[in-house]
């Protein structure tokens, strides 16, 4: 058997692309709440485009999402169903502190997760919690200029404080940053940044990610002390770049790309600022406030294991004539002519995914888990309702495949998979909810249109064989 007992076959969500009742149950404003669909989404996810009140002329996805804040009993159990051993989603930081800065928590937050971990419990299922997937509350935005500000690590280790010690005998997995690396491209959605004029943008990020560095490594701490059971974990948007020609200053530039990224993860695993990044920054003159504490406290907290979200491989060049991004995609990259890419111009490598598994585990030796992966693509509900979606199962078969070489002929320590967007919900990047990565199909379109009745795709079936077999049919 390739994957090992345990393994934990699931699926992923977070609350700001699924759960919607974005102002019930005491929940604050957040974020994702401001961060509309259409043209202005990516000014606004970049920081750049201030838009803090929501209006009637512009469309927000998050509001309602697909609603399953009133549909989670339905939906876990439909991911029972499919077998689900483990199912990752976030917590709503603005459910539990709806400004961010209160002394106590909101017990009606609280009650509702509770709610939803019994009903993962009841089934069997594992709950893999992210406590940060792209969201802040607004008032701390508004107030403290959100993760610009050390601050921040106050009212995140609170939060944690707050869910730790409620949900402490019902999630044992839980990762502080959903793909934390994302700060550098979407500054807002990842981390509630709005540059002001004038201001240094890199050094701004660097200082964010030093907060949300030290404010992980003390999640990690209180989480431990906590229960000493818990897994806790980082998050890093996974995916290697490759060398656009073998001409060295492309295989260089590649090296560089691929350690912007592993800065995050190289900090949360081994504890410590590497020297390439202590380097750069003199380099590019930022500078970073620490304190005294901080070295040790990263350094006596790191991370259980390290999970990562992988889509595509990037292709990157040195020089700057050839260094035209793929169209949709927000991190820089090249079209491989090897690859075919998904009609949003995400490059499709299962290979790919090998050597990123081999990449990061050659690197930290810790367990890895696949906490995303799959296929944003447009589906055609047949007359009779059916949805084929042979593309996906292909999809997520060929990744599978690899995750298996991986660790049959490679010896990679997995602990499980869970595919992003098991069922339908709204796209992070785009707002829209035509880029499906389901096996259950969510009856709802763009605009905001539609019954959210929920209905099985073919690849439901297939992937509940999938996890029935732990992994050897794939057929
Ligand atoms: C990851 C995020 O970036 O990729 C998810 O963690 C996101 O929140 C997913 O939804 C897929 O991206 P998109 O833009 O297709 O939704």
């Amino acid at each position: 058997m390739s994957f090992k007992d345990g393994f934990l076959w699931g699926g992923a969500t977070a609350a700001n692309q699924c759960e919607g009742g974005y102002l019930e149950g005491g929940r604050g404003l957040s974020t994702v709440d401001v961060v509309p669909a259409g043209k202005d989404r990516f000014p606004v996810a970049l920081g750049e485009k201030k838009m803090f009140e929501c209006d009637s002329e512009h469309y927000y996805p998050s509001h309602e999402a697909i609603d399953m804040y009133h549909n989670f009993k339905e939906d876990i159990r439909l991911f029972a169903e499919m077998g689900f051993k483990c199912y990752r989603l976030s917590i709503a930081w603005s459910r539990i502190f709806p400004k961010g800065d209160e002394a106590t928590p909101n017990e009606e937050g609280l009650k509702f997760y509770d709610e939803l971990f019994d009903e993962c419990i009841k089934y069997g299922i594992e709950p893999l919690v992210t406590i940060c997937h792209f969201d802040v509350p607004m008032h701390l935005v508004e107030t403290i200029g959100a993760w610009k500000n050390r601050e921040m690590i106050n009212h995140f280790t609170r939060y944690c404080e707050a869910i730790f010690n409620r949900y402490k005998n019902k999630v044992k997995y839980w990762l502080t940053f959903n793909e934390i690396n994302m700060l550098l491209h979407l500054p807002f959605m990842g981390a509630g940044i709005l540059f002001e004029e004038g201001e240094n943008k890199e050094e701004i990020k660097y200082q964010a990610a030093h907060h949300e560095l030290v404010a992980s490594a003390m999640a990690t701490k209180i989480g431990h002390e906590i229960n000493p059971e818990f897994k806790i974990g980082c998050m890093l948007a996974g995916g290697n770049n490759y060398a656009n020609t073998c001409n060295p200053n492309d295989v260089w530039k590649s090296m560089e790309m691929d350690r912007e990224n592993y800065f995050f993860i190289d900090v949360q695993s081994r504890g410590e600022y590497p020297p390439y990044a202590k380097k750069m920054m003199e380099r590019q003159g930022i500078n970073i406030k620490m304190e005294e504490v901080d070295e040790k406290l990263l350094k006596d907290n790191t991370v259980d294991f390290i999970s990562f979200s992988y889509y595509a491989s990037r292709l990157t060049s040195a020089d700057p004539e050839v260094n035209k991004l793929t169209e949709g995609n927000v991190f820089a990259t090249l079209k491989n002519p090897h690859l075919k890419a998904s009609e949003w111009g995400w490059q499709i490598d299962p290979l790919g995914l090998r050597i990123t598994l081999n990449a990061l585990f050659d690197r930290y030796q810790k367990p890895l888990f696949i906490v995303e992966n799959g296929l944003g693509a447009i589906d055609r509900v047949e007359e009779d309702g059916s949805i084929n979606d042979d593309y996906r199962i292909g999809y997520l078969r060929e990744h599978i495949k690899a995750m298996k070489d991986s660790v049959e002929q490679d010896g990679v320590d997995l602990m499980g998979y869970t595919p992003w967007g098991c069922i339908d919900l709204v796209s992070a990047s785009t707002g829209e909810m035509k880029k499906r990565y389901g096996f259950i199909y969510v009856d709802k379109d763009n605009n905001g249109k539609g019954t959210l009745a929920r209905s099985k795709k073919k690849s439901f079936n297939w992937y509940k064989k999938v996890i029935k077999t732990n992994g050897e049919d794939l057929k």
